[in-house]
């Protein structure tokens, strides 16, 4: 907490996403791109084929154009983003591997000239210059992979590192091995899907035909790559972290059954326009099988994002940048004595600090969906208890006053009518919205932490009692402070659930 705080309405992770997803697609088709040149270009050379050269060039100078431009700005936009959204664990990061930063960066310079020099050198250089310049390119490129990959898999599987602090225990962490093949695949693959993009803008003919076929080959080879690596990277994931993804986040890993059907499509794809009829492909299949495999790639790295939560760096800081290291000093002094830029508002800074980095009061994952027509003692039972809440959020680690503190300046916000006033319900229709915002955030019935045993088939005493002693359930569990009419509804909804599940 030794930053300021940036406060902006945009959603945080929207920001993130929307820079973010465009520099991995352009990073990774920036590296086979390049292998596909200079694979195809020696290939040319050798048999002497003028036209296939001819469109070489003129891959190359849209390549160059998108990897150069578009892959160095999107490329220094999230550094500028990310130290502005999460300087501390930007830190973190530069901190631990300034030596792997440096060397990456060595690399993406020569990536760049190398890059700069294919694309003039055209028909100005000797074939084997020109050549060995695509090689340089190519190399650089995919070792700059491979020192960010290191850093990128150590977010997620830190491994020994977290134990011994030790830089190649960290780089060399469980995923690394297998994430490097499987972005491997990927480069491979976007490069046969993007260049078939370019080669359907060619009219019916032999040589066409030619193209087609080849790209095909690459986008295939690609996946050929990526399946396997993908199983192989996803067993690599401590179980731990997958299991609790499971159980508090099912959508990241129910994405991994859709993307074996994205890849299923791209293959079904290309045999079909790539091998059986390729002549006919058009911009429009093309650029089809571009998005499925664009969508393939950005469903995975949205998993590889969100397994991480609550962590952005796994065991070691939380997505809103406390460090699980601090959790003592935090417990005993409060989140506000380590903040160094307060802004005399304590609610609104502890807002900030704890929840505002995923979530906004009426925005972007908003809070008053959740909170409207609740009390302060709800909200603070479950800031509480925000740990156990289904989204896999990090724990709210200061003092009590301070929950105090946030509940209210939460409170504050929200809509001060009843829930029964603001849906315009009642009866078991108002129980039913009633459990969702008080119970269902923490036990959906047939899903996350179920206490359908305990709570359904029982009689109204016994759901009185049971409401009556909410809060002593567990230490995370908020008291019931809904009024009377809420409490009647309530039961009325879960006495009409039959038992044995709805
Ligand atoms: C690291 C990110 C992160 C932080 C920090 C965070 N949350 Fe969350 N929170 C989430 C996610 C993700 C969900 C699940 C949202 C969903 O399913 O739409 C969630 C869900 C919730 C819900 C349930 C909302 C619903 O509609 O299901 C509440 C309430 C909530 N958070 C409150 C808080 C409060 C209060 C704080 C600060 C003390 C906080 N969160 C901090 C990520 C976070
Ligand atoms: C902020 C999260 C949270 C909210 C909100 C919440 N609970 Fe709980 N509840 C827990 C936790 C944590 C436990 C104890 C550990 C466990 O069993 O998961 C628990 C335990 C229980 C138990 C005990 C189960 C048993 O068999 O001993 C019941 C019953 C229960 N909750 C019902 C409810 C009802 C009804 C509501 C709404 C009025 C509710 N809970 C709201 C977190 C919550």
């Amino acid at each position: 907490m030794n930053y300021p705080f940036w406060d902006i309405e945009i959603g945080y992770g929207l920001l993130m996403a929307s820079i973010a997803i465009i520099h991995v697609f352009v990073s990774h088709f920036a590296i086979g791109g390049g292998l596909y040149l200079v694979v195809a270009e020696w290939m040319a050379v050798k048999k002497n084929d003028s036209q296939m050269l001819d469109y070489l060039q003129r891959m190359t100078k849209f390549f160059v154009l998108v990897t150069v431009v578009f892959g160095a700005l999107t490329g220094v936009g999230i550094w500028f983003i990310i130290g502005l959204l999460n300087p501390a664990a930007t830190e973190a990061l530069i901190h631990h591997f300034v030596w792997a930063w440096a060397i990456e960066w060595t690399y993406f310079g020569i990536e760049i000239a190398a890059a700069i020099l294919y694309f003039y050198g055209w028909k100005r250089m000797s074939s084997r210059d020109h050549q060995t310049i695509g090689w340089i390119y190519f190399g650089a490129a995919w070792m700059s992979l491979f020192v960010i990959n290191g850093i990128v898999t150590f977010m997620l599987t830190p491994g020994e590192w977290l134990l011994t602090g030790v830089f190649w225990d960290g780089f060399f962490n469980p995923t690394f091995w297998s994430s490097l093949v499987l972005r491997t695949g990927v480069c491979v693959m976007l490069a046969g899907l993007f260049a078939q993009v370019v080669a359907s803008r060619y009219g019916p003919s032999d040589f066409k035909g030619r193209i087609v076929r080849y790209n095909s080959g690459w986008a295939l080879a690609g996946l050929a790559i990526v399946v396997p690596a993908f199983i192989w990277y996803i067993s690599q994931i401590p179980s731990d972290i997958t299991d609790t993804a499971r159980e508090m986040m099912r959508l990241p890993m129910n994405s991994i059954g859709v993307s074996y059907w994205y890849a299923a499509a791209i293959g079904i794809l290309l045999v079909i326009f790539g091998f059986l009829i390729p002549r006919r492909m058009n911009l429009l299949f093309a650029s089809v099988m571009m998005l499925f495999g664009l969508a393939w790639f950005g469903s995975y790295e949205w998993f590889r994002e969100s397994v991480r939560k609550p962590y952005v760096i796994q065991g070691y800081m939380y997505g809103n940048a406390t460090e699980v290291a601090n959790e003592e000093k935090y417990r005993e002094e409060g989140y506000l004595p380590q903040m160094g830029y307060r802004t005399g508002d304590d609610g609104a800074d502890l807002f900030r600090r704890a929840c505002r980095s995923c979530h906004t009061i009426d925005g972007y994952h908003p809070l008053k969906p959740a909170y409207n027509g609740t009390e302060t003692e709800f909200i603070a039972g479950t800031i509480r208890g925000a740990h156990v809440i289904k989204g896999n959020m990090p724990p709210f680690m200061g003092i009590e006053a301070e929950i105090q503190k946030l509940a209210e300046y939460i409170y504050v916000r929200m809509d001060s009518r009843s829930i029964a006033e603001i849906h315009s319900l009642y009866g078991k229709e108002l129980g039913q919205k009633v459990y969702d915002l008080r119970c269902g955030k923490c036990h959906e019935f047939g899903g996350f932490n179920d206490k359908a045993e305990s709570l359904v088939g029982l009689e109204d005493e016994d759901y009185h009692d049971l409401l009556d002693m909410a809060g002593d359930l567990a230490e995370e569990m908020p008291p019931f402070t809904g009024d009377t009419a809420e409490r009647e509804a309530l039961i009325e909804y879960l006495r009409s659930i039959p038992e044995g599940g709805n």
